[in-house]
């Protein structure tokens, strides 16, 4: 096992041909462990108000340039029904942290997405263990909740009002209610060192976390970190890399945010230790308004556009898109 100052000192290392050696271990470690199928699961981002302040998202309260939706339970259901229909056996519900949410009614909801054979991930925030539980009991499988960084400070600076102890805390309740539990960071927040992004890394091992998303953190202009410097894409390929060779079977997805900082970011993910891809189902007319971060790819297309273009890029490395549910591999 890679010790945090081992990790650190790939992270710093700027050697190219190490960089690449790297890629190709991750690589077939990912075969080793996921096989060639690429997993999808589809995102239906339903709302995007937040009570939250994040320092570095678009949707925070305090944006006030950003026009807010939330989506009628109908119509997530119908765009569910697509998703089964495309062979996406993975619905992800995704939305800020909507102060009007309601538990019961987003309770029915997944229950008939349930009917239609899919898994379903929730990804909604912080919520109470009675909540968490509702959810469960619903039927919901897993829930997606990233930490985003380890660093205490750091943590409650970028998320003001919140504590890293809280979000552990959080974690741990989905674990033991049984949701298959995904979590991750941003790498290239102001002020994260590679030590920090190196025990975040041992410590998604720790959490015997299913799913790690990692993504570059991209400044928003909206925001108070407007202007922050940007990552580059070898540093969070690296993240990904060591990320699969420290959690051996994790669901490792090539994010979004990757594929928005390089035309082929993804790919390239995929052939540095990523097995998944996320992509997003919310309806057109919607989606330009889930602002998180700045040049989010796709915002202009639809599902139907989306899809087979999604489907040519994991051909064209070579691998395949999974028909199955692509559960956890840790149970
Ligand atoms: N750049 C990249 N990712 C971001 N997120 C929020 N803001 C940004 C940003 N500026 C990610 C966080 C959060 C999710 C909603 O989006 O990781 O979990
Ligand atoms: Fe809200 Fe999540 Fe954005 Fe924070 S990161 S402001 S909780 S949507």
């Amino acid at each position: 096992m890679l010790s945090r100052q081992e990790i650190s000192g790939i992270l710093r290392n700027k050697d190219k041909g190490k960089a690449r050696s790297l890629f190709a271990e991750a690589d077939r470690l990912r075969r080793q462990y996921t096989g060639d199928d690429v997993h999808l699961r589809g995102i239906i981002e339903f709302s995007n108000h937040c009570r939250q302040d994040c320092l570095y998202c678009g949707l925070r309260r305090s944006n006030k340039n950003l026009i807010r939706y939330r989506m009628p339970p109908k119509e997530i259901l119908s765009v569910s029904k697509s998703a089964r229909r495309a062979d996406i056996r993975t619905v992800v519900l995704q939305s800020g942290e909507d102060p009007q949410y309601n538990i019961g009614e987003f309770c029915g909801l997944i229950g008939k997405i349930k009917k239609l054979d899919v898994a379903v991930t929730v990804c909604i925030g912080e919520c109470s263990y009675a909540d968490y539980r509702r959810l469960k009991e619903a039927g919901a499988d897993r829930y997606l909740l990233k930490f985003e960084t380890s660093d205490a400070v750091l943590y409650k600076k970028f998320r003001p009002g919140n504590t890293l102890s809280r979000r552990l805390e959080c974690l741990a309740w989905l674990k033991k209610l049984k949701f298959q539990v995904g979590s991750g960071i941003m790498v290239g927040l102001p002020g994260q060192t590679f030590e920090s992004i190196a025990g975040d890394i041992l410590i998604f091992e720790k959490l015997g976390l299913d799913m790690i998303g990692i993504g570059p953190f991209i400044p928003h202009p909206d925001t108070p970190l407007a202007g922050s410097k940007r990552i580059d894409l070898g540093t969070v390929l690296k993240v990904v890399a060591i990320t699969r060779m420290v959690t051996g079977n994790a669901h490792i997805p090539a994010t979004t945010a990757v594929g928005s900082i390089d035309a082929v970011g993804r790919e390239k993910a995929l052939q540095a230790g990523a097995n998944v891809v996320m992509p997003d189902l919310t309806p057109a007319r919607y989606r330009r308004y889930y602002d998180i971060y700045p040049g989010k790819i796709c915002v202009g297309e639809d599902a139907e556009e989306c899809l087979p273009c999604l489907y040519r890029r994991i051909q064209s490395i070579g691998r395949r898109v999974s028909v199955t549910r692509g559960d956890s591999l840790k149970l």
